[in-house]
């Protein structure tokens, strides 16, 4: 055990051994570089020149896109480069190493920030940078970046959105820190190479531009990147717009069965608890966002609004037949009840002339007279009571008529609001496609 304890001590030190040159030369540089080197002074020789930091950017993923807290979360890889004209040496003089990595803490770097950040940006600590020999440092690292943006959600399941994340010095003027790009602005602006591409959201471009923000600090430089994305619409279109058009389609058919069929009822307050569930069920998956209502949002509400209407007007339809009905019913008996009584009273007589045998002619002539008098009235009640019933049966009619009117008219407004609904639909969706 000993033995083969030493032997490996021995290779330890054989293996050291060997690479003991380049080892040397490379703490001998960091040594060499670092030693003098005051990392909190910016690193130019003539104070009154610019630090220039080169920025660039890969959008790597939409991680979230929180339409009611109006925050877009993504992950990006960042880099920027600038010129430290401390840090160089002679490559000849150290064993030809063209590129060190030495550590973040030691060395001056930029306070360059995202604006729009509102939450903590969360990128692994990275402690190294990559220095090469005529002193150019290169920082590069992943960023998870929460950052404000205004979303539309006006177009949803058809949106674009547009957020902006802009890089500046937190401190530094112009005059001390500039900003540039890397690579050109077209390049950065087309480059989906990084892109994740099977998540919701697709990467249409990253648009840049450098600008000189002026504030009462002084003049500040500014590098704003857009990322445009836009949303892949299939997901919705399947699960939200077919079945909400599905369900018009059904309401729609109510029409077809006749105005005054009780089944109508029945049918449109089936439909109705359908919509109530299906909207319950997609409640969740339109997003919400206090500025702006998505359209379709609106047209669900619309769609509820014309259920409930149609709805009610069925009920007042089927309220007045069944009066009508009801009235219809009503009409023989009073007719009968008007017969007996009429009987009643032509049998009155009779029995009071069999009653009364002794009575004299003036009495019967009297009693005559009365039952004339009597059938008179009854014959003018009837047709009092007749002629109300017309014109109640008129003013029925007329209801009815303005009913079926209604009826007519709502199936127009249907036809045009789904018109509406596909148009704006449709051309949401050319507008999507379009870029
Ligand atoms: C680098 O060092 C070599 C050898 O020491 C020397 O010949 C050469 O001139 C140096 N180059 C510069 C740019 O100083
Ligand atoms: C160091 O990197 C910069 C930028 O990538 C490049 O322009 C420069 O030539 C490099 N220097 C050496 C000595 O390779
Ligand atoms: C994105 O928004 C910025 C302003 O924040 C605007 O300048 C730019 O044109 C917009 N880009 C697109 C593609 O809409
Ligand atoms: C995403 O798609 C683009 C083309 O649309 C392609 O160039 C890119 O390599 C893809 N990215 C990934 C990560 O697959």
């Amino acid at each position: 055990q000993i033995r083969f304890h030493s032997c490996a001590v021995v290779g330890g030190i054989q293996a050291t051994d060997t690479s003991h040159p380049r080892n040397s030369a490379i703490r001998h540089l960091t040594k060499n570089l670092l030693q003098k080197y005051h990392k909190e002074v910016r690193p130019v020789h003539n104070w009154s020149e610019a630090t220039t930091v080169y920025l660039d950017l890969f959008v790597h993923a939409v991680l979230d896109v929180d339409a009611q807290n109006q925050k877009l979360k993504t992950s990006i890889w960042y880099r920027e480069v600038w010129d430290d004209e401390f840090l160089y040496w002679n490559t000849s003089m150290f064993d030809d190493i063209r590129e060190i990595s030495l550590p973040l803490s030691a060395i001056w770097a930029p306070d360059i920030i995202i604006n729009e950040f509102v939450d903590i940006e969360r990128s692994p600590d990275l402690p190294y940078v990559y220095v090469n020999s005529s002193g150019t440092v290169r920082n590069t690292k992943p960023i998870q970046v929460v950052s404000a943006c205004s979303l539309e959600t006006y177009a949803f399941p058809f949106d674009i959105q547009n957020c902006s994340l802009t890089f500046n010095s937190i401190l530094h003027t112009v005059e001390d820190i500039d900003l540039a790009f890397l690579r050109s602005r077209e390049d950065i602006k087309h480059d989906k190479k990084a892109f994740l591409n099977d998540s919701e959201w697709e990467l249409l471009s990253v648009p840049s531009t450098y600008n000189i923000l002026q504030n009462s600090a002084g003049d500040f430089a500014q590098i704003q990147f857009n990322v445009v994305i836009r949303r892949r619409p299939l997901v919705y279109v399947v699960s939200l717009l077919i079945p909400s058009i599905f369900l018009m389609l059904v309401d729609l058919g109510s029409f077809y069965l006749p105005p005054n069929c009780r089944a109508r009822i029945v049918f449109k307050t089936g439909v109705l608890v359908g919509y109530t569930v299906f909207r319950v069920n997609m409640s969740d998956e339109v997003p919400r966002s206090a500025a702006s209502t998505p359209l379709i949002e609106i047209f669900f509400t619309v769609c509820m609004a014309f259920l409930v209407l149609s709805l009610s007007k069925s009920i007042l339809l089927i309220k007045f037949l069944h009066d009508e009905r009801c009235s219809g019913q009503e009409r023989p008996l009073l007719c009968l009840r008007g017969d007996t009584d009429a009987d009643g009273t032509r049998m009155d007589p009779k029995a009071q002339l069999a009653g009364n045998t002794e009575s004299p002619i003036c009495q019967e002539h009297q009693a005559q007279s009365g039952t004339l008098k009597e059938v008179w009235s009854q014959l003018r009640s009837i047709s009092d009571y007749v002629q109300a019933q017309e014109q109640a049966d008129q003013r029925e009619i007329e209801w009815l008529a303005l009913l079926y009117r209604f009826d007519r008219l709502l199936f127009r407004s249907y036809i045009i609001m789904l018109g509406l609904y596909t148009i704006t639909l449709c051309s949401l969706w050319a507008l999507w496609s379009s870029w």
